[in-house]
């Protein structure tokens, strides 16, 4: 195994384990949505937000353990965020992480209420981190960035842009602030929190956040494509889902070639970043190319 497999996989047993001991005890008689909230959050995502979180607080000279509160949180926020997109008032897609869709192993009442759920453990979460190593006021800078990243002037923000948008012709400024905000912001957070969590400078906030915002705009630019490219085996959710609700996407405005090569650039162009930020190895670097080629 290279340095990126064997950090990956650290980095996820940790967050899976931190995420299972955040969850409550379903001994009790709404045991019902605490199955689905389970259900979802360890179906075997990829766990980019919370690697990003993990590394950015390991890059700033903090121990990758003091992080795990702040990252479990933001997988709880983006779990929440699959589980509502996946509902049939948004993009009603029936599978998610290799498994049916939360809403049709539970029903749609208990799949909202497993996301307000996990949206709400998130924040309870992120109260959990360590004061002693984490310091309260980055704490609270915490809640403040999550926040702001999941909200209405973040990820659902561009969820509602994303719905807006549907079935009408956009243009590449429009789709790339959309982008920015349903996919970008929680990418963003999680290089945020992960530097809160290391103690970091604010020229390091700075720069990480730039490097998020590049990323992220790769990363829904590739879910784009491989919504038309790639399998429902391999990707364990529906593809041809942005087709059917008539989305605008990279794609459709100028098609695969030329939305492979943004991601390229995009990819680039974040490496660059890494470049002035100058890191102890390679893994992040390695991390960017993965993301831009990866096949689910
Ligand atoms: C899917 O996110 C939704 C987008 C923002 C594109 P991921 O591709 O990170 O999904 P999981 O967490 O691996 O399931
Ligand atoms: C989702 O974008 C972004 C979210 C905030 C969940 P998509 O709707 O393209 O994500 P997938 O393809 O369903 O994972
Ligand atoms: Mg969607
Ligand atoms: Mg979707
Ligand atoms: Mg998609």
């Amino acid at each position: 195994m290279g340095l990126l497999e064997e950090r990956l996989s650290l980095y996820g047993e940790m967050v899976d384990r931190a995420i299972i001991s955040y969850l409550p005890d379903d001994n009790c008689l709404q045991q019902h949505v605490m199955q689905a909230m389970k259900y979802s959050i360890t179906a075997g995502g990829k766990r980019i937000r919370p690697v990003l979180v993990l590394e950015f607080c390991r890059q700033c000279g903090g121990d990758p353990q003091a992080a795990l509160a702040f990252a479990s949180a933001l997988e709880m926020v983006h779990t929440y965020s699959l589980i509502h997109d996946d509902l049939p008032c948004m993009d009603n897609d029936d599978m998610r992480r290799g498994r049916p869709s939360c809403h049709i192993q539970f029903g749609e009442a208990n799949a909202l209420l497993a996301g307000d759920g996990l949206l709400t453990l998130a924040f309870e979460t992120l109260a959990k981190a360590d004061k002693q190593v984490v310091g309260t006021e980055n704490i609270v800078k915490a809640v403040s960035i999550l926040s702001q990243a999941a909200g209405v002037l973040g990820m659902i923000g561009g969820q509602v842009i994303d719905l807006e948008s549907e079935g009408k012709k956009t243009d590449l400024a429009h789709i790339t602030q959309m982008y920015s905000l349903k996919t970008g912001a929680l990418l963003k957070a999680g290089t945020q929190l992960g530097c809160l969590a290391g103690n970091g400078s604010e020229e390091q906030m700075s720069l990480a956040g730039t490097y998020a915002e590049k990323i992220g705009l790769a990363f829904q630019i590739v879910d784009d494509i491989l919504d038309v490219v790639s399998s429902a085996e391999i990707l364990g959710k529906p593809i041809g889902s942005d087709e059917e609700n008539e989305k605008s996407t990279f794609v459709t405005l100028m098609g695969l070639a030329q939305a492979q090569g943004e991601v390229e650039k995009l990819s680039r162009e974040a490496k660059d970043i890494l470049d002035e930020w100058g890191t102890s190895d390679t893994f992040l670097y390695e991390l960017t190319d993965m993301l831009a080629h990866r096949q689910k």
